[in-house]
């Protein structure tokens, strides 16, 4: 594993509990960050207590698409402490239909689980992050948001989304020493698969010239970097990390 320096820096993985997010945080922790875990899944949060314990490990049950909830909990650390790195990975799939049977509900906590929640804790950290000149922010996007996926509308949106936010606030951000960038990763085997039909998987993996799911430590190694002193140039930009589904 090539380390980045992340030693006195402070994280926020939103959605740590599990898949991405816990690798992501583990990384982390190996290369010397303080990482503070935020879920809603309180059964994965207990469950993880319990396996990994780490004196730079905090975790925290927060609900990303409840900006008050997001607001207290961020006026509540930085009273102690900075915020240096934010990763907006928290997120759901949900169900698999044609956009004209989607259930109005369903589109609704989609959208606001992984646009709004991008937003909410983009919009809490980023005034701790001006006043200290000082964030990388890596927004966990998909490849479905640049090529829109067949029977998942709200999906793709949100994800389209959170690609056109981190341009914007990359934008906002680029004459401070704040990076926003995104990464649009293919189907890893994670929690959220279940979410949706086994054919709906079968037709995301048949469009991989890789033809393999993404494995988790290859997706953290890039957030890592997007996360590092190192990365003091690239912002507002999109990576792309889907084995060669998308070319752009
Ligand atoms: N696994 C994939 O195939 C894949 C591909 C592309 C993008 N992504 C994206 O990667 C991110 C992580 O997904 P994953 O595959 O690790 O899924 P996962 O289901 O394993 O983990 C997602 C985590 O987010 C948490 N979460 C959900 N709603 C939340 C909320 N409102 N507030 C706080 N936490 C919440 C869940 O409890 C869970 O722990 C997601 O944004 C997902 O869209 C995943």
């Amino acid at each position: 594993m090539n380390k980045f320096d992340l030693k006195n820096k402070v994280a926020i993985v939103t959605g740590g509990a599990q898949g991405f997010g816990l690798d992501i945080a583990k990384r982390f922790l190996k290369s010397g960050a303080k990482v503070i875990i935020w879920d809603n899944d309180e059964v994965e949060i207990k469950k993880f207590t319990k396996n990994i314990k780490n004196k730079n490990l905090s975790k925290q049950i927060v609900d990303v698409s409840d900006p008050e909830n997001v607001d207290d909990t961020v006026k509540k650390i930085t009273k102690t402490q900075k915020i240096d790195i934010l990763i907006n990975n928290a997120g759901v799939t949900g169900s698999t239909a044609e956009l004209w049977k989607y259930d109005y509900e369903e589109w609704k906590r989609i959208i606001d689980i992984n646009l709004n929640g991008t937003f909410n804790c983009c919009k809490a950290i980023v005034p701790h992050m001006i006043k200290n000149n000082y964030g990388r922010i890596v927004n966990i996007a998909s490849v479905s948001g640049k090529d829109g996926n067949a029977k998942a509308s709200a999906y793709s949106s949100s994800k389209a989304g959170v690609i056109a936010l981190t341009k914007s606030l990359g934008k906002e951000l680029a004459n401070k020493n704040i990076a926003v960038n995104a990464v649009t990763p293919a189907g890893a085997k994670t929690r959220i698969l279940n979410q949706m039909s086994k054919e709906h998987v079968k037709r995301m993996l048949s469009k991989v010239p890789r033809a393999r799911f993404l494995k988790l430590n290859e997706l953290s190694s890039m957030v890592c970097w997007l996360s590092s002193d190192e990365n003091s140039f690239s912002t507002a930009a999109v990576f792309d990390i889907s084995g060669g589904r998308s070319t752009y």
